[in-house]
C-alpha cells in the first residue's frame, strides 16, 4: 500500500516536537520550548501561518527569506504538479535538460550583461563552495577576503570565510588564506590584496546577520581594488537577492558589477531546494577548461527538474506580482512608521535595513523602570530583552519574528515581499504594544526575560 501523508499529517499533527526531541535536534526543542515558539502550525498561505484552531500568525521571517513570494504560492505549485504528471526524464545527468537551460536563460536576463553564465546545486552554503572554487581556478590564487559580521553557510569552505566566530567555535581547522576584515576598512582591504595573492572578496550586500552594511562608497572602493590588483568581487545574495532588498539585487543599490553572484533561499519558491552561481563566461570555463575537466564541479541534485520549475515560477511571480517594487514602497512604509514609534519608546536606537530586510536595535532606555529592567536582564545575557520582545510579538500578537543575531540587542524583520499596509500596521501596532508593556517593570513581561535565564538558556536567541 502506498503510503498516505493525508493520513500521517492527520493522524500525528502535534507530535511534532516530542518527535524531533527523541530523533532530531533535541538541544533546538528545548530553545523552542524555552522561548515559546513550540507552535503546531496546521497550515500556511501567502504571509500567514494558521494553528489547528485555525488561528493566525504573520510571518515576519519567511523562513530566513525562503517565502520572498509568500507560502504555497499557487503558481509554483501548478509548475510543481506539471513537471509530476509530464513524467519528465529527470537527472539524466549525461544530457542535457531543458529546464535548466531555460531558467539559466531566465535569470541570465534580470542580470547586468556581464553574468551570462549559471552553475545550479542545491543550497547557499553549496553555492558559495563553488564560487570559492571558481574564483581560485580563475586567478590561480588561494586567498580569500570576507567581512566581519558575515554569515555565508555553515559548510567548511563556507565557515571559513564566516565573520561571526559563534559558528566557527569547535569545526577548524579552516581553509588556509582566509581574512576577515571589518565593514569600512578600506586600508586592511588593500593591504590583504597589494599581497596579490587574493582570488577573491566576498561582501553580502546587506549582511542578514544584524542586517548591516556601509553607509559610503566602501563596496565601490573594495570593487575598485579588485579590479587593480586581478581580483574577483563575489556578491552574497542568497538572503538579499530576488528582490529582499526593494531591488532585484542587493548590489544594484552601489551600482556594482560582481564578477560572481549566489543566489538560493526564494529562488526554490519555498519549495524544493535551489541554488545558483552565475559569472562570467570567461570565469567559468577557468574551472571547466578541457574536455576532461567538465564535471570536475558538479552535483547529482544540481539540475533537478523540480528545483528548476519551483526557481522559474518563482522569478514570474516575483516580475508578475511587481514584488521588487512592493519590497520597496512596503519597506519605506515600514521605516517611517517604525521611526514614528522611535519617537515615542526611547528604548528603539535605530531602524535599518533596505527594502524588506529590516532591523530595529534597542539601547538603554531613559524612563527609569524601563531602565531598571533593562539593567537587569542584560547583567544576566544581552540579548535577552529582545528575545522578550519577539516571544511577545509571538504569544500576544501572533507574529513570528526574530532576534538579529547572538550579541545583538536587534530585532530583525524578513516579510515575505507580498505583503500590504494592513501587514505593515499589524506589526507596527503590536510592536508599540509590547514596548508600552515593557514599561510595565516589575511586571508579567520582565518576569518572561528572567524565565528564559532561569531556564539556564545561555544563548536563547538567533538559531538561524
Ligand atoms: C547570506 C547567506 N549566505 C549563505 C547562506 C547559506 O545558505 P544555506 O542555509 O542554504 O546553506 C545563508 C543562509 O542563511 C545566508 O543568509
Amino acid at each position: 500500500m502506498p503510503i498516505d501523508i493525508k493520513q500521517i499529517v492527520t493522524e500525528r499533527l502535534g507530535e511534532n516536537y516530542d518527535l524531533h526531541e527523541r530523533y532530531i535536534n533535541r538541544t533546538l526543542v528545548s530553545v523552542q520550548r524555552t522561548i515559546g515558539f513550540d507552535k503546531v502550525y496546521a497550515n500556511a498561505r501567502g504571509a500567514y501561518l494558521y494553528d489547528l484552531d485555525g488561528l493566525d500568525y504573520l510571518d515576519f521571517l519567511s523562513g530566513y527569506s525562503v517565502f520572498n513570494i509568500g507560502r504555497n504560492h499557487p503558481a509554483v505549485k501548478q509548475a510543481l504538479r506539471d513537471v509530476l504528471d509530464m513524467d519528465l526524464p529527470n537527472m539524466v545527468q549525461m544530457d542535457c535538460s531543458l529546464l535548466s537551460g531555460v531558467l539559466a536563460e531566465s535569470l541570465v536576463k534580470r542580470m547586468p550583461a556581464h553574468l551570462n553564465s549559471v552553475f545550479f546545486c542545491n543550497s547557499g552554503a553549496e553555492a558559495m563552495e563553488g564560487a570559492i572554487k571558481f574564483a581560485r581556478a580563475a586567478t590561480g590564487r588561494g586567498g580569500l577576503v570576507s567581512l566581519e559580521g558575515a554569515f555565508h553557510g555553515l559548510s567548511m569552505g563556507a565557515l571559513s570565510i564566516m565573520g561571526n566566530p559563534h559558528f566557527q567555535d569547535g569545526f577548524g581547522p579552516y581553509l588556509e588564506g582566509c581574512h576577515r576584515v571589518p565593514i569600512g576598512n578600506l586600508p586592511a582591504v588593500e593591504s590583504l590584496l597589494g599581497t596579490g595573492g587574493i582570488a577573491a572578496v566576498i561582501i553580502e550586500p546587506v549582511q542578514g546577520k544584524g542586517v548591516k552594511y556601509p553607509g559610503d562608497n566602501f563596496f565601490n572602493e573594495v570593487q575598485r581594488l579588485c579590479r587593480q590588483h586581478g581580483a574577483l568581487l563575489i556578491s552574497d545574495e542568497i538572503q538579499c537577492g530576488l528582490g529582499r532588498t526593494g531591488k532585484w539585487f542587493g548590489f544594484q543599490h552601489w551600482n556594482l558589477e560582481p564578477d560572481i553572484i549566489t543566489l538560493a533561499k526564494s529562488l526554490s519558491g519555498g519549495y524544493v531546494p535551489v541554488g545558483a552561481i552565475v559569472t562570467r563566461r570567461e570565469i567559468y570555463q577557468k574551472t571547466f577548461s578541457q574536455l576532461d575537466r567538465c564535471v570536475v564541479h558538479s552535483s547529482t541534485f544540481g539540475r533537478n527538474n523540480l528545483a528548476m520549475a519551483c526557481g522559474l515560477a518563482t522569478l514570474q511571480v516575483i516580475e508578475d506580482e511587481g514584488l521588487v517594487e512592493n519590497t520597496a514602497r512596503m519597506g519605506d512604509l515600514l521605516v517611517s512608521r517604525l521611526n514614528e514609534l522611535k519617537e515615542r519608546h526611547s528604548v528603539i536606537k535605530e531602524i535599518r535595513g533596505k527594502g524588506l530586510i529590516l532591523a530595529i536595535e534597542f539601547h538603554e532606555p531613559r524612563e527609569l523602570a524601563l531602565k531598571l529592567g533593562w539593567k537587569a536582564l542584560h547583567k544576566m545575557e544581552v540579548n535577552l530583552f529582545t528575545q522578550m520582545v519577539v516571544t511577545s510579538l509571538l504569544s500576544r500578537h501572533r507574529i513570528l519574528t526574530q532576534v538579529a543575531a547572538h550579541g545583538l540587542d536587534t530585532l530583525k524583520i524578513l516579510p515575505p515581499l507580498t505583503i500590504k499596509e494592513a501587514e505593515v500596521d499589524k506589526f507596527v501596532t503590536a510592536l508599540d504594544s509590547v514596548l508600552k508593556d515593557c514599561r510595565k517593570f516589575p511586571g508579567p513581561l520582565w518576569d518572561l526575560g528572567a524565565n528564559f535565564f532561569r531556564h539556564s538558556l545561555r544563548k536563547p536567541a538567533a538559531v538561524s
